[in-house]
């Protein structure tokens, strides 16, 4: 059987990254109507603009995929992934080392807002290689330490986790199929790489075990995003 994610077309499951002023967000999320389905708002965006941003790209017709990466006491965490679906959020994230209850305080919050908001976490941040991750104190490799806190996550009920796409089959493999993965460092053929080194076509990250991918400078910073958006959905 079809995970449910599977029955959306995978042009319908590429989210677009707003890492931009609200000005910027808003021509996008225009020029992308009736093309892209979901938004990315992360930190810069969302700590400018609040709760407004989210709805506003709601009113516009997208999903919104809120990345606010949530890590507190479990008490704080249930309290912000509240807030966050009753702005409208369709996907949040946490860090999943701030352990089981947290995610499971996150998960009823949602689960109680009668919201079907999915809930993700970041296991270890893409910006950490091997010694920045020994000096937090974890002296296990960077694999196992994705694994163990991937399997945290699915523990907690979580839908799914964030992930490299070079993580994403063996992520795939240990959370089943149902799982979502959603994979930031893709980049079409031919694009700038940007501070992105470890990266994929957005063909090989769904064809890798993602559910989901994002995108954002190819499509954000191409002089037609709407057409750099359309190239994506035909190599699809
Ligand atoms: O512009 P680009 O396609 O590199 O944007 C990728 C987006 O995914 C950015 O919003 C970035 O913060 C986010 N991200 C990432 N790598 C991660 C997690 C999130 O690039 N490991």
């Amino acid at each position: 059987m079809l995970a449910a994610y599977e029955s959306i077309p995978r042009a319908d499951r590429v989210i677009v990254a707003l890492d931009c002023d609200r000005a910027t967000a808003l021509e996008l999320a225009q020029q992308l109507q009736g093309k892209a389905k979901w938004m990315k708002v992360g930190m810069t965006l969302y700590y400018a603009e609040g709760p407004s941003i989210v709805e506003i790209l709601k009113l516009l017709g997208y999903k919104v995929f809120l990345d606010l990466k949530f890590h507190d006491i479990p008490h704080q965490v249930s309290g912000a992934a509240a807030s966050a679906v009753e702005a409208g959020a369709d996907m949040i994230t946490m860090h999943a080392v701030g352990g089981i209850p947290m995610m499971q305080a996150a998960q009823s919050a949602v689960d109680e807002s009668g919201c079907d908001a999915d809930t993700l976490a970041i296991t270890v941040l893409t910006s950490m290689d091997d010694e920045t991750l020994a000096q937090t104190g974890v002296s296990r490799s960077m694999t196992e330490q994705v694994k163990t806190l991937a399997s945290c996550a699915q523990d907690a009920g979580l839908s799914g986790v964030v992930a490299s796409p070079q993580e994403a089959s063996m992520l795939r493999e240990l959370l089943g199929p149902d799982a979502l993965i959603v994979t930031p460092g893709v980049r079409p053929v031919g694009a700038a790489l940007g501070d992105q080194s470890r990266v994929a076509t957005p063909r090989e990250a769904f064809d890798a075990g993602a559910s989901h991918i994002v995108v954002g400078r190819p499509i954000t910073q191409a002089d037609d995003p709407a057409a750099a958006f359309d190239a994506i959905a035909a190599e699809l």
